[in-house]
């Protein structure tokens, strides 16, 4: 049977009032580019989108994960998208994520966020895609362990038996670029040991025991990549639902708390992450909060199904998640109230990838040994 991918590319390429939202006119070039794939018959179907000033490129095709031509199409797209609106508009960090010059095969290591999950089809698939902006990668590990090994939020784990025996959860070590696999529940506390450290312990992907792929998620890291601040990485991450997998209302359900991400202000404070449409898909307040956004399709026949064509279902555009945005507002200002102390600014490990440590070599010459 011919297996079917999702990839979600995504890259800030610029963006409008500072790192408020994406251009229009990005996200036009994009669509046209995206057009003529899949009239090419490289992708199968697409939807372009943005959350805050990320251009998010959802795609579907049958050519598997981390291939050359997927992966060249949408650096093209992110090259051109750059050169004809970014750059003459003058846009706010005009091609910021595109950390290299020259395309070598794969996107990843690059600067772009890439998510990609290949699987046979069931009789019915949904998906949801889950995209942030103003944090990072560990973002999704609350939310992942809950969906896949948490049964106070996942009433299939205890009620549905094709979900009982869990789940197997790979996680990358972003500083030495080593991978394990855990399985979950025997496991679940050494996974709560390795994933409660956001900024070094990542979920790439979860499986059911069975070997199902059921989520997907990006995990590069920018500063790590340059080494140097570049904002944030801002991830993306698919998960399959219902049928033998957490339902849709399961999925999205630990969204309902707005809790702490690394990110904000010059990616360098904690700040509650706000479950909202695409719409309200923009940062203001302290460049924030950071904000999610979660789209739903129906893959069908190696395509994206949404609502008309591929426009998703904008799952969080739902009064039922009010309440986590006025917490996530509530807690943004409580957490303002701490100016530059810790915790609200990040710990001393993830500040030296920020612009932090150039105001302290000024002080150098100053420090005086203690009498
Ligand atoms: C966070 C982010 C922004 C910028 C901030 C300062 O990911 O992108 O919060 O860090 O607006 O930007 P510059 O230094 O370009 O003025
Ligand atoms: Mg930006
Ligand atoms: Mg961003």
């Amino acid at each position: 049977m011919v297996k079917t991918t999702v990839s979600i590319i995504k890259a800030d390429l610029g963006s409008i009032v500072g790192h408020h939202r994406v251009h229009p006119k990005q996200m036009e070039l994009a669509k046209q580019m995206m057009e003529q794939a899949k009239k090419s018959k490289m992708i199968n179907s697409y939807h372009v989108t943005h959350v805050g000033d990320d251009l998010e490129l959802i795609m579907s095709h049958n050519k598997g994960e981390n291939n050359p031509e997927i992966h060249k199409l949408a650096w093209d797209v992110f090259t051109k998208v750059t050169n004809e609106v970014s750059k003459p508009l003058k846009l706010y960090a005009a091609g910021q994520d595109l950390l290299s010059d020259t395309f070598s095969g794969n996107v990843k290591g690059m600067g772009p966020g890439v998510a990609e999950l290949e699987f046979e089809e069931r009789k019915s698939d949904p998906i949801v895609i889950f995209m942030a902006d103003k944090t990072e990668p560990g973002a999704w590990n609350m939310p992942l362990y809950k969906i896949f090994a948490d049964p106070f939020n996942t009433a299939g784990l205890v009620i549905d038996p094709d979900l009982h025996s869990g789940f197997i959860f790979e996680v990358l070590d972003v500083m030495e670029g080593k991978t394990v696999r855990i399985n979950t529940p025997e496991e679940s506390y050494d996974l709560l040991a390795l994933i409660g450290t956001t900024g070094r312990y990542v979920i790439s992907k979860v499986y059911r025991k069975d070997g199902l792929p059921a989520a997907a998620a990006s995990t590069s890291r920018l500063s790590l990549i340059a080494g140097r601040y570049v904002g944030k990485d801002d991830p993306v991450l698919i998960v399959r639902a219902q049928h033998g997998l957490p339902a849709v209302g399961e999925v999205l359900a630990p969204f309902a708390f707005p809790y702490l991400v690394a990110g904000w202000m010059r990616g360098s404070h904690y700040g509650p992450i706000m479950p909202v449409s695409v719409k309200d898909a923009v940062v203001s307040y302290f460049d924030g909060p950071p904000r999610v956004v979660a789209l739903g399709f129906q893959v069908s026949n190696g395509e994206l199904i949404g609502l008309s064509g591929s426009e998703p279902a904008d799952l969080f555009a739902d009064p039922a998640f009010d309440r986590a945005r006025q917490l996530a507002n509530e807690i943004a200002f409580y957490m303002r109230l701490h100016g530059e102390f810790m915790p609200a600014r990040l710990g001393p490990e993830e500040m030296e990838y920020t612009t932090l440590p150039q105001v302290l070599e000024k002080l150098k010459e100053k420090w005086k040994k203690e009498k």
